[in-house]
């Protein structure tokens, strides 16, 4: 089984002019506040995942693309061992503010490209990612990379921030994207996966694939929050689609309901696909 994850070689996915990445520059100073969430989740979103790490909470843990360090900060708490990848300063620099200092929770920080890992074969027990495989094009060198700094048996961690089918803003999401591919936007960037591709590819290779869900918090979101927030989203925030996106999906949630700024309750979870590759035969 391993051999075939071996065996995926990245010579044969060159990174190729049209991968564009995506500027996390714009983003970095809003992240927490837009994707925050309870302390408790935190806590949870950890024991989940050290559960599963062979070697438990004296595992090593690498996260690429960490952020501003949302999911590493439960880790860091607790006095895991935590290496978090970045290619954004600007995100790092968050980061850095949060686990940079002499005291308080640690995590070893590095700029670098989770598609050209810094690391040795084998040196981690568990990687994580949150929301980073659809924007790490191509999406197959970065999970050949995982797999290769992974020890065996050890487990990739794949993590989104989902709310529930049907609300305001899952609705409103949909209809962006429906949007912005009418307006040529298309999948952006060309070449990243959603987290079931990337579980799909290491299936298909042997791997265990396991899906859990964080319990549920509610959040107050209105139309005119929703949009805002699309509109400030490195999507789109410096292209040409801002303005068009902005009147369709406006004309759209009026519609829909009514006013702008009206109000709805909306569970979220955190849910998390754990992929476990065994030892080497
Ligand atoms: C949507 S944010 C998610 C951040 C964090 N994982 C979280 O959920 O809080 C995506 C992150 O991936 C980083 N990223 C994108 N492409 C990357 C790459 N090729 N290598 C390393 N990091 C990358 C971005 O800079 C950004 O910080």
């Amino acid at each position: 089984m391993n051999r075939a994850l071996d065996m995926i070689s990245l010579r044969v996915l060159p990174v190729s002019a049209r991968f564009s990445m995506p500027d996390f520059a714009t983003g970095a100073t809003r992240f927490d506040e837009q994707r925050s969430f309870p302390e408790a989740i935190g806590a949870e979103l950890r024991d989940i995942v050290l559960a599963r790490v062979p070697g438990g909470p004296q595992a090593w843990l690498l996260e690429t693309g960490i952020g501003t360090g949302r999911i590493a900060a439960p880790f860091a708490a607790a006095g895991c061992r935590y290496t978090g990848l970045d290619s954004s300063p600007a995100m790092l620099a968050r980061c850095r503010g949060r686990f940079g200092k002499a005291a308080g929770p640690r995590a070893d920080l590095v700029l670098g490209d989770m598609r050209r890992l810094p690391f040795p074969d084998g040196r981690f027990d568990a990687v994580l990612a949150a929301s980073v495989y659809r924007v790490a094009a191509p999406w197959q060198m970065a999970a050949a990379e995982a797999s290769r700094v992974l020890a065996r048996p050890g487990v990739i961690c794949l993590m989104k921030h989902v709310v529930a089918s049907g609300s305001m803003e899952h609705v409103l999401a949909e209809r962006k994207r429906e949007i912005l591919a009418s307006l040529g936007a298309g999948r952006y960037p060309e070449g990243g996966a959603s987290d079931e591709e990337v579980a799909g590819f290491f299936a298909e290779r042997g791997a265990t694939v396991e899906r859990i869900e964080t319990a549920a918090w509610n959040t107050t979101a209105t139309p005119r929050a929703c949009l805002a927030r699309y509109l400030r989203g490195s999507r789109v925030a410096i292209t040409p689609y801002a303005e068009p996106l902005r009147r369709e999906l406006e004309a759209f949630a009026v519609k829909q309901y009514a006013s702008l700024d009206i109000e709805e309750e909306v569970a979220r979870t955190m849910r998390v696909l754990i992929i476990g590759l065994a030892a080497r035969s």
